[in-house]
């Protein structure tokens, strides 16, 4: 049976991130936005309100919910402002998540609680200046120590979410050369360390109100204690990590694109154009139908791979069909959300220019569309055959 009604404690997420995210968060977005400013008092808050470990277990310091209370909670910050949700994304989905899954109890007390409870803040690293979406192709290389007790990392991290503000980093090396992807490890790695520099803060075409940075290790020593499950799993542990962190990045784009949405069906209902709101002409309906029904079917597919999730299965295809078509959907629909606006739509005066360029990099980061697209015939081989 197919229950499309969330429950009461889903709706109690819901509504405590809408409210919060009105509140203290949509009002900043814009001034965040041009001045490229790090959501340092809101990502306190949301610490505070149980959002930066949503679906971790209160025993670990998390609000002990579900991922779909999650990705509701995603959509709503992410409506107010898509710096805010990545940074809480990244935390809950890429660093609280494969702390839950593959720490040990002693890792778990003493990182993933402050991370769920939003007194650090986390990152995680796998891309490569040479290595994004070949991700088995990383070169950071982490040696074992001849007495066995410490690693020392060397190589460079691109692209790091979070990488200037964050305490502790999900990092995953190459631990055996010439092995490929099963050559690669993964470790908890505290920031700062001697030896780890956090590179100048990227200028981005959207999202720049989350930090990104290059991390540089230059001999930087990493106890054997802080290894994230076991040598060699490393790129099982960073893709079972991006299947739940894709549904993170399909509710950020769902958020983006319901706030486009939204703000067009508004618009569209004062401006004015032959005599009439532009609303009673076809042309903009048209529009308008296809941007919600879009957005629906966005949402729908994130709810299904965040309800996988919950049950505990495999959803590597589900969140790969939620990532492609919610992040393409929020493309879409910012786009026509211009074209509705018009002139206003093209000047910083009105949000959607905004909407615009955030909702670009849910089609890049956490895997392309294009490795989505991979992920997704790779089930679709493998289950019709030939
Ligand atoms: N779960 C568990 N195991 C998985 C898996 C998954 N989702 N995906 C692959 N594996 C396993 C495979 O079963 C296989 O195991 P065996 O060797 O035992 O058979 C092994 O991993 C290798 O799998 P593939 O042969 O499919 O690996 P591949 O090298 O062809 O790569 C890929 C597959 C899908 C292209 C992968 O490299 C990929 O997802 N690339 C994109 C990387 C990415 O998303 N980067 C985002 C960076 S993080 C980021 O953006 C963070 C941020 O700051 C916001």
């Amino acid at each position: 049976m197919v229950d499309f009604d969330l429950t009461q404690e889903q709706i109690m997420v819901r509504d405590l991130a809408r409210a919060f995210a009105l509140k203290d968060v949509a009002p900043h977005a814009h001034a965040w936005d041009e001045q490229s400013r790090f959501p340092a008092e809101a990502v306190k808050k949301m610490g505070e309100l149980g959002l930066m470990g949503v679906a971790v277990p209160s025993e670990w310091g998390g609000a002990g919910f579900d991922t779909v209370s999650y990705v509701l909670a995603m959509e709503e910050i992410a409506a107010a402002c898509a710096s805010t949700a990545v940074t809480m994304s990244v935390n809950n989905s890429l660093v609280c998540d494969p702390l839950l899954k593959f720490g040990t109890d002693a890792q778990k007390a003493e990182w993933l609680t402050p991370l769920a409870e939003g007194r650090k803040l986390g990152c995680f690293a796998l891309s490569e200046p040479a290595s994004g979406s070949d991700a088995g192709a990383a070169q950071c290389f982490a040696e074992l120590s001849a007495d066995g007790t410490y690693y020392t990392v060397n190589g460079t991290k691109n692209w790091i979410t979070n990488g200037p503000d964050a305490d502790v980093c999900v990092l995953i090396a190459v631990t055996e050369r010439g092995k490929g992807n099963r050559g690669m490890t993964a470790f908890i790695s505290p920031m700062p360390s001697e030896g780890l520099t956090v590179g100048a803060h990227e200028k981005k075409l959207g999202i720049k109100a989350s930090s990104t940075s290059q991390l540089v290790y230059s001999n930087v020593k990493i106890p054997v204690s802080l290894r994230l499950g076991g040598v060699g799993d490393g790129f099982k542990v960073a893709m079972t990590t991006l299947d739940g962190g894709r549904i993170g990045i399909a509710a950020q784009a769902l958020g983006i694109a319901r706030a486009a949405y939204e703000a067009s069906v508004r618009y569209s209902q004062e401006r004015m154009a032959f005599g009439a709101p532009i609303s009673q002409l076809q042309a903009i309906q048209f529009k308008l139908a296809d941007m919600a029904t879009r957005l629906d079917a966005a949402r729908l597919l994130t709810l299904r791979a965040a309800m996988l999730k919950d049950q505990k299965g495999r959803h590597s295809k589900e969140s790969a069909m939620a990532k492609l078509f919610a992040s393409e959907a929020a493309m879409w629909i910012t786009t026509q959300a211009i074209q509705v606006f018009g002139g206003n739509g093209y000047v910083k005066d009105f949000p959607v220019e905004r909407h615009f360029r955030d909702a670009k990099i849910c089609e890049i980061y956490e895997g392309t569309s294009e490795i989505q697209r991979l992920v997704i015939a790779a089930s679709a081989l493998k289950e019709v055959g030939a």
